[in-house]
């Protein structure tokens, strides 16, 4: 099975993470946070293994996948194996109606097989970078990616600092992804997770990421349109051309 097609997206992506949202009240918070103005949804896998959490899994994502609607589509759902080993879940995940499966490469044994994995049953793939991750990673997976997910913070918890220094990595992932679709024609989305506000969003874009995922600036706030529509004022200012 082809790998989904990329729909046509605006530029910039917001991706909620819903490790912050109201879990009592979970397919409710989707509607209302796509509603608001949100593209995907960030589902935030963790294992008590990989990471020293434990979160959601398959049936949660079964279950929100009816609600995960915008202009009466389905919207991405974009999910963040935070898990080892990673095989295991995939086609769960797929048959669950994930869109974009991540995962981390040291918690895989076979990155490749992995990626192929996630692309024969029928999703879109990614890896995930985090810190102090070299970017080696990326030397003989490219072609095999829809998405490069850099961690901003360790991951394994909501509500954590954004770390400065992943400016300079953005910046040198996006010259990378620039220079593959230059020589392959092949567009990678560049998304960044962790630490992501209203008052640093446009720094995050500047460095060339398309892509945001933010969890507590957004679920943590009363009004999700109004968070949602500042963070796009502030995209706005550092749109690429
Ligand atoms: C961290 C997760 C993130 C996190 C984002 O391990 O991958 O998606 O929940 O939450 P905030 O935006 O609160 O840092
Ligand atoms: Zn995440």
């Amino acid at each position: 099975m082809d790998s989904q097609k990329l729909p046509l997206d605006p530029q910039f992506i917001i991706a909620p993470s819903i490790l912050s949202a109201d879990f009592a009240c979970l397919g409710k918070e989707v509607q209302d946070v796509l509603a608001a103005g949100a593209d995907w949804i960030h589902f935030d896998v963790m294992d008590n293994h990989y990471v020293p959490n434990l979160t959601i899994g398959p049936l949660v994502c079964e279950a929100i996948r009816p609600y995960a609607m915008k202009n009466g589509k389905p919207a991405m759902i974009d999910v963040h194996l935070m898990v080892e080993p990673v095989d295991r879940l995939v086609p769960d995940f797929a048959k669950a109606g994930a869109s974009l499966i991540s995962f981390h490469p040291e918690a895989s044994p076979h990155v490749n097989r992995t990626l192929n994995l996630i692309r024969d049953q029928g999703c879109q793939a990614g890896l995930v970078l985090n810190p102090a991750t070299p970017l080696d990673h990326l030397d003989h997976t490219l072609e095999l990616l829809d998405l490069v997910l850099l961690m901003s913070v360790n991951p394994g918890f909501g509500g954590q600092s954004f770390i400065p220094s992943t400016l300079t990595k953005i910046a040198q992932v996006r010259a990378r992804l620039d220079r593959h679709q230059e020589q392959t024609g092949h567009h990678i989305r560049l998304e960044v997770d962790g630490g992501i506000k209203v008052d640093n969003i446009a720094d995050v874009a500047k460095a060339g990421a398309d892509a945001f995922v933010a969890g507590s600036a957004i679920f943590g706030k009363e009004n999700y349109a109004a968070v949602i529509d500042a963070m796009r004022t502030e995209l706005a200012k550092s749109r690429r051309v």
